[in-house]
């Protein structure tokens, strides 16, 4: 491998400190090329899984995502990307040993929380019309949530039931098994500390809704931005595309 290629597959990694948290903003509509260098480092789970996707564009995103995740653990832990071996929860969550980080998508754009020190869950929800919102509301949401999503109008109350929503989704891919309090007694109406965990809304763009949740005593928020031109760099120096 050309040795002057080695800093770039090791993108720095953000501080992550003992309590620090940082998520990282993933771009998954990028060239042919980048997921062709990305799925040499996938495994042959992941591989089969994308294969198993219908659409070119689902595959390809799947393929970015996993690289890219694959990638930024790389970067943080020093372990070759191809080198990280994923578990998975009871249901489904995936992790590894010494790291906890959580991912959430949303066509094109993806979000990967890391943490050193505990569970973090993150969401990303796409801003939309919704039809059925006041039948979904009633099963999900407390009535202060309700009255103040209904209070908003029509397209002011559906930003607030998808950013209330990502709340309560955060948490519940931070436990990884969905157990969480029944989700319509839990007020998520302002982001803030719910039973052992700490909510907060992430910035993503006026088009989404994010949310991350992290233990309570969790430090702040890091951003970074993941970069394609590194794998560029990985097919230069030789990895091989599983798929041709
Ligand atoms: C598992 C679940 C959390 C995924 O959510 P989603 O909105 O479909 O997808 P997201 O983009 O947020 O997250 C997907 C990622 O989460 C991770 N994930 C998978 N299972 C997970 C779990 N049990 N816990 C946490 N994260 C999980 C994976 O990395 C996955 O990425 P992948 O598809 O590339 O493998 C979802 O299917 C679920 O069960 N949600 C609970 C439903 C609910 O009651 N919601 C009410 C909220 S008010």
């Amino acid at each position: 491998m050309d040795p002057t290629a080695e800093p770039l597959l090791r993108p720095p990694c953000r501080e992550l400190a003992d309590d620090g948290v940082t998520v990282w903003r993933v771009e998954l509509d990028q060239p042919a090329e980048v997921a062709s260098a990305l799925v040499s480092t996938l495994s042959a789970d992941e591989v089969a899984r994308a294969r198993r996707l219908r659409f070119r564009i689902h595959r390809q995103r799947f393929e970015i995502g996993r690289g890219a995740l694959r990638s930024i653990i790389s970067s943080c832990t020093g372990v070759d990307p191809a080198g990280v071996r994923f578990s998975y929860g009871p249901r489904g969550k995936p992790g590894m040993v010494g790291l906890h980080f959580n991912v959430a998508h949303t066509g094109g754009l993806a979000l990967v929380a890391l943490s050193a020190s505990g569970p973090v869950g993150v969401d990303l929800e796409r801003h939309r019309a919704l039809l059925e919102r006041a039948a979904i509301a009633s099963r999900y949401f407390t009535p202060n949530e309700r009255r103040l999503i209904e209070a908003a109008g029509t397209s002011g109350g559906d930003r607030l039931f998808v950013t209330y929503w990502a709340r309560k989704e955060a948490v519940l891919k931070a436990t990884g098994n969905g157990l969480w309090a029944p989700l319509d007694s839990v007020d998520v109406s302002s982001p803030r500390d719910v039973d052992g965990w700490k909510i907060a809304d992430l910035d993503v763009s006026p088009d989404h809704a994010a949310a991350l949740a992290t233990a309570i005593d969790a430090g702040p928020v890091e951003w970074s931005e993941w970069r394609p031109d590194v794998f560029h760099t990985i097919s230069r120096v030789g990895g091989e595309g599983a798929r041709t």
